[in-house]
């Protein structure tokens, strides 16, 4: 399959804008190619947005409690609703939560939930691009069996274009230290992507010194937790000694911003990250803590929230939160993604300029972060083939709602 989009605004990282063909060759974008022709009438071409943390299945869940702490959230309302959950749920939920991604111009997603294969066949259905990582943990102690299944799922998506595995040990306290170790060695073995929740509320830390006797960040660098594939979510907690050694070790961290203020655990120290050159990108988190699944809002909050916090409006420039978005999760993921360039992968948003809250276009470089409303999204293209068009190409809208509306009632009569 050969196309030509003539004639679009094509966005680079650093957010300036240049008049010019795209030319895309099967999942790719190409130097030159003769193929159908497209005329994209000066529409701004930005590359598709990465989410590094979500569980997109958690949909099923938005709403279901607020204005709760963490633990109450989890063990309360979250945890037992999950404990009834079935295969085909997972599946409903998750295509309903990266419908919504893509609506909002995300391509590519890292997600943390159970029964990856339905994940997965959501994920393929819609056709958009991600990592699946079967959420780990053996407080209930089946985790051998979740750990086998991880494994499986990594070798029999191996060759998938669109999804990898990868390995998600949920968080230090719903693992064992030596599962969570052995995980770690999952990861390694496979060559996969790791991530997990670090220090996303304030109590993790001491909790898990009472119980192992060591920081928590030493704890995860003895047994090989950070590196070049290493996603860290949250990180809200660290301090300044701990984001050094994640820099050192070329750590991924994922910042979700909306979730970490809506559930009270703080605000991520990013500035002192980025200043200490830790790689940042952005996630959504779920529906149930968010509640979007948006990540131009979560540039302008993950701004706003930083700049309000230290009173200064000069950090977090929009540059960064455009890369953050975009081009920094290029780094752990095993796509070539982030950027539009030839022999990267053609993910593409496609945005009307002519909106309201785009407008004046010759500003357009910052509305990006500060005034973008998605409804300007036009169109989405994700491995060469166009996803969304103002309405989904691959799925029925009408029939996902309908069925995920039954699937809700169904969970709630089973609790
Ligand atoms: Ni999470």
């Amino acid at each position: 399959m050969r196309k030509v989009l003539k004639n679009c605004l094509v966005v680079s990282e650093d957010l300036s804008i240049e008049k010019r063909d795209l030319y895309v060759e099967g999942e790719r974008l190409v130097d030159f190619v003769e193929g159908d022709i497209e005329d994209m009438n000066s529409m701004i071409v930005i590359p598709g947005l990465i989410n590094t943390h979500t569980h997109a299945a958690m949909t099923l869940f938005r709403g279901v409690a607020e204005d709760v702490a963490l633990d109450e959230w989890l063990s309360e309302y979250i945890f037992p609703r999950e404990l009834k959950l079935t295969e085909e749920d997972v599946y409903i939920g998750s295509l309903l939560g990266f419908m919504e991604m893509v609506k909002n111009g995300i391509t590519t997603f890292v997600d943390m939930y159970f029964f990856p294969h339905a994940v997965a066949q959501a994920a393929k259905d819609i056709g958009i691009r991600g990592i699946i990582t079967r959420g780990l943990a053996n407080v209930d102690g089946h985790g051998s069996e979740k750990l086998k299944e991880c494994e499986d799922f990594i070798h029999e998506y191996a060759s998938d274009p669109l999804i990898k595995g990868g390995v998600g040990p949920h968080a230090l306290y719903t693992c064992s230290n030596d599962y969570f170790k052995e995980s770690v060695e999952v990861a390694h073995s496979n060559n996969s992507l790791l991530t997990f929740h670090l220090l996303e509320s304030p109590s993790e830390r001491n909790n898990f010194k009472k119980r192992s006797n060591i920081e928590p960040v030493d704890f995860l660098n003895s047994i090989g937790a950070f590196d070049e594939k290493t996603i860290v979510a949250h990180g809200t907690h660290l301090n300044n000694e701990e984001l050094k050694l994640l820099s050192q070790h070329k750590t991924t961290i994922s910042y979700n911003p909306t979730s970490n203020a809506k559930l009270g655990n703080g605000i991520a120290p990013i500035p002192q990250a980025l200043s200490e050159g830790v790689n940042i990108t952005l996630g959504t988190d779920s529906a149930a803590s968010n509640n979007s699944l948006n990540l131009f809002s979560e540039m302008k909050f993950g701004s706003l929230i930083q700049r309000a916090c230290k009173e200064d409006p000069t950090i977090m420039k929009v540059e960064e939160l455009f890369k953050m978005a975009t081009y920094n999760a290029r780094r752990p993921l095993p796509f070539d993604i982030g950027k539009i360039e030839s022999g990267m992968l053609a993910d593409l948003v496609v945005i009307n300029p002519n909106k309201l809250s785009t407008l004046p276009k010759k500003h357009f470089y910052s509305h990006l972060v500060y005034s973008f409303d998605t409804t300007a999204i036009e169109k989405v293209m994700i491995g060469g083939k166009w996803i969304y068009d103002g309405d989904f190409c691959t799925v029925d809208i009408c029939e996902v709602m309908e069925r995920f509306e039954k699937t809700v009632d169904s969970i709630d009569s089973r609790i």
